[in-house]
C-alpha cells in the first residue's frame, strides 16, 4: 500500500507535496497546526486525487509529538513508506535580541521533531519492500548566515543528519534524501517577518510546485541530496570553493542592511 506522511503540509511547499504525491496514488497523513486549513486540503486531496487523505493537526515544537503520531499510525494501521519532514521556519534578527524560547521553539521544530519522528518512524518504514525519507533543508545550511544564524545551523544540522543517516542505511530497504530549496514563494518570508527581503528574495524565487516536483523526482531517483534551480545549486558549489568569512561577509550585505 502507498502510505506518506507529511509534516508542514498545511501550505507551501507541503502542500505542493501533498498534491503531488496524492496524484501518484498515495494515501496521505498530514501534519502542521492550522487545523480547519489541514481539515479543507485532506477533503480536497481525497475527492481530486482519490487517495485517503488524513489530518492531524500537531504543534511540532512539542516534544511529545513525534509519539503522538506514530501512536495514530498504529490506531489507523497506517503504514508508510514514505516520511517527509518538510515543517520549518526562521527567526530573523539577531540571536540576542531574539527571545530564548521562541528560538528554542524553532530549533524544536526544524531540528528535534524532524529526529524523533524519524526514530518513531523508522522501524515502519524499515518494513516496507523499499521506503524513503526526505528531509527539508535549505540553501541556507551550506554557509553561515547573520541574522538567521540559528537557523542556518538548524539546517546545515539537517543535512549533516541526512548523510550520516543515509549513510548508516546504505544496506537496507530505506533511502534518505536531503532537498535544500532556495527562496520560494510560500508563506515563509511572512512567517519570519521578513518583508524587507521580498523584493530581493522575488528575483530568485521558485514556485513551491517547480520544488516539490525536482524533490520527489530526487527522493525516489534514491539521491543524497538535491538544490533545485540552477542559480541556487551553482551558489551552493561556490560557496565550497570561497572563504568563509567573504560568504558571511556577502549574507550581511544582503540580510543585515535590511533589518531595522
Ligand atoms: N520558502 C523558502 O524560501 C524556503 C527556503 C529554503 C528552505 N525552506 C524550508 O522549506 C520548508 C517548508 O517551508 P515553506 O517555504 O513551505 O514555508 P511555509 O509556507 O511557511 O510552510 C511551513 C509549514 O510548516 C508548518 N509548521 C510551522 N511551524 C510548525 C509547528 N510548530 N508545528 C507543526 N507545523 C508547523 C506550517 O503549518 P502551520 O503554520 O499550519 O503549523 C506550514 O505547513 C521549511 O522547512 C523551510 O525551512 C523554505
Amino acid at each position: 500500500m502507498k502510505q506518506a506522511i507529511i509534516t508542514g503540509a498545511s501550505k507551501g511547499l507541503g502542500k505542493a507535496l501533498a498534491h503531488q504525491l496524492a496524484e501518484m496514488g498515495y494515501s496521505l497523513l498530514l501534519i502542521a497546526r492550522s487545523e480547519k486549513i489541514l481539515t479543507e486540503l485532506a477533503v480536497n486531496i481525497t475527492q481530486t486525487h482519490k487517495v485517503q487523505a488524513h489530518s492531524l493537526a500537531l504543534d511540532l515544537s512539542d516534544p511529545a509529538s513525534a509519539k503522538t503520531i506514530s501512536t495514530w499510525c498504529a490506531q489507523h494501521q497506517f503504514t508508510p513508506s514514505v516520511l517527509i519532514n518538510n515543517a520549518g521556519y526562521a527567526c530573523w534578527g539577531f540571536f540576542e535580541s531574539m527571545p530564548i524560547e521562541q528560538q528554542e521553539k524553532m530549533l524544536q521544530v526544524n531540528t528535534g521533531s524532524l529526529v524523533n519522528l524519524t526514530h518513531a518512524i523508522l522501524p515502519i518504514l524499515k518494513q516496507q519492500p523499499q521506503a524513503y525519507i526526505m528531509n527539508i533543508a535549505s540553501t541556507a545550511a551550506y554557509q553561515a548566515v547573520p541574522t538567521m544564524a540559528l537557523y542556518a545551523a538548524s539546517k546545515a544540522f539537517v543535512k549533516s543528519f541526512s548523510r550520516g543517516l543515509r549513510y548508516e542505511l546504505r544496506d537496507t530497504n530505506v533511502s534518505v534524501t536531503c532537498l535544500s530549496p532556495g527562496p520560494m514563494s510560500t508563506n515563509f518570508i511572512q512567517q519570519a517577518g521578513m518583508e524587507a527581503m521580498q523584493e530581493t528574495a522575488k528575483k530568485f524565487e521558485m514556485p513551491a510546485e517547480v520544488v516539490a516536483k525536482k524533490g520527489l523526482r530526487a527522493m525516489f531517483g534514491k539521491k543524497s541530496e538535491s538544490i533545485p534551480g540552477m542559480v541556487n545549486y551553482l551558489t551552493v558549489k561556490f560557496s565550497n570553493i570561497l572563504p568563509d568569512a567573504l560568504l558571511e561577509k556577502i549574507a550581511a550585505n544582503l540580510y543585515l542592511t535590511k533589518l531595522k
